[in-house]
């Protein structure tokens, strides 16, 4: 017999999300979530042994411990690959507003939300700032999410910045978090009368103390009409990837301005939102290998009657992923259960596409695709038991927690 640490068995079904071969899952293959009918895990040091038939397993391993998943589905843990999660504190007011019939536009116009949040920011207390974002860390967690992505930019100044990205890798223990450095969120309130400055700051001074304090992987610009245009947004990056930095892009959210295309021609890694992205944008992102990340709970928080063309992007050949958008302004929330159902209602997914865009392609916006996202031999053995014998009701019975207990590290989290 061989040794392993935890043996989770008694599934309904183990999806493994195991295509057996590199790279994102792309079109018809994203229904297929490889379930492996009463399968079982094997764990050791924290990684995946062997997924495989129950018997089969019972029969090689003896496990220090065993998790029984009642009947229940097996699958890998969430990967959220977009959130603002490092934040000085909430905007329940501008929601309020946002009820009453203001648009997310006329607030931030009138000097409202992430210019408030920047305003905050500046004043806040390091603890505070990481007690709040440990907290929000923890309760993705506990809704199913091992490993996520956070990005600054909500400082708009060089210290808060930093800080910002500081408090993101001090609450990530254990290579959990993948930081994203996005100064070019906004133009904050005393650069207003001078764009070029605040993004020469940006290039200059921000990212070169973002690269030499390996501080972050990615790089990030909000290329949105009346926030940073494609010219900026093209120098921003290209500074950025020359810098060594991978590139990711908020692009064609609110306004249709060629962002997939920018995030095609710069090699980006993903491009996120894409609410109005055109044909030939999506093409060209198919094309390029670029992840579309789209993000259905904003859509819906805005009040949106529309959702990006997800559907359109699968038949196309694009790699699609969705995240949380976790935000104190378009998307409060941590739980990707719901972005699943949001996106099966919203782009005309099945549950099954939903739940690979939300596991294997999202591991793969942050360029995590070897390491996590599936449950394979030799991946980190991050995993989640739920409380619904079938993929189906994940998306189906919505608004709870179906996360019954989250494997991370091959530790059981209680
Ligand atoms: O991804 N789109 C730009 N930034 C965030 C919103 C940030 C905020 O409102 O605080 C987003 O939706
Ligand atoms: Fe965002």
């Amino acid at each position: 017999m061989e040794r392993a640490d935890l043996l989770v068995t008694n599934a309904s079904e183990v999806l493994t999300l195991d295509h057996g071969r590199p790279g994102p899952v792309t079109g018809e293959a994203m229904r297929d979530l490889c379930s492996v009918p009463g399968g079982a895990v094997a764990i050791g040091d924290g990684k995946v042994l062997a997924v495989g038939p129950a018997k089969d397993l019972a029969a090689r391993y003896e496990a220090a411990e065993t998790l029984d998943a009642g009947g229940n589905v097996v699958m890998p843990g969430f990967v959220d690959p977009h959130t603002h999660l490092v934040f000085p504190a909430t905007r329940e007011d501008e929601f309020e507003m946002r009820c009453l019939g203001k648009s997310y536009e006329e607030i931030a116009a009138a000097g409202g939300g992430i210019r408030n949040s920047a305003r905050r920011m500046r004043r806040a207390k390091r603890e505070d700032l990481v007690a709040r974002a440990r907290a929000l860390r923890r309760s993705a967690l506990l809704h199913g999410t091992t490993t996520i992505e956070a990005k600054s930019g909500y400082g708009l100044e060089t210290e808060a910045e930093i800080l910002s990205l500081e408090v993101a890798g001090e609450i990530d223990d254990r290579g959990d978090l993948v930081r994203t450095f996005l100064g070019a969120h906004e133009v904050p309130d005393e650069y207003r009368g001078d764009r070029d400055e605040y993004v020469r700051i940006v290039i200059e001074e921000m990212l070169p103390r973002v690269v030499e304090g390996g501080l972050a992987t990615f790089c990030d610009v909000f290329c949105e009409e009346g926030v940073f245009s494609i010219e900026e947004s093209r120098r921003i990056l290209g500074a950025a990837r020359d810098a060594g930095l991978a590139i990711k892009l908020h692009a064609d959210e609110l306004h249709g301005t060629g962002g997939a295309e920018l995030a095609a021609e710069l090699g980006a890694v993903s491009a996120d939102h894409l609410i109005r992205a055109s044909d030939a944008g999506i093409r060209a992102m198919a094309g390029a290998g670029v992840v579309a990340t789209l993000l259905p709970g904003t859509s819906y928080f805005l009040g949106m009657k529309a959702f990006a063309p997800g559907r359109k992007m699968v038949e196309a050949g694009c790699a699609v992923a969705v995240a949380t958008d976790c935000n104190p302004g378009s998307s409060m929330t941590e739980n990707m259960q719901f972005v699943i159902t949001t996106a099966c209602l919203g782009y005309g997914f099945t549950p099954a596409e939903a739940i690979t865009a939300a596991t294997i392609n999202a591991a793969h916006a942050v360029g995590m695709g070897d390491f996590v996202g599936s449950i394979a031999p030799g991946k980190r053995a991050d995993l989640i038991v739920l409380d619904v014998p079938n993929p189906r009701l994940l998306a189906y019975h919505h608004g709870v927690n179906h996360v019954a207990t989250v494997v991370h590290h091959g530790e059981v989290v209680r």
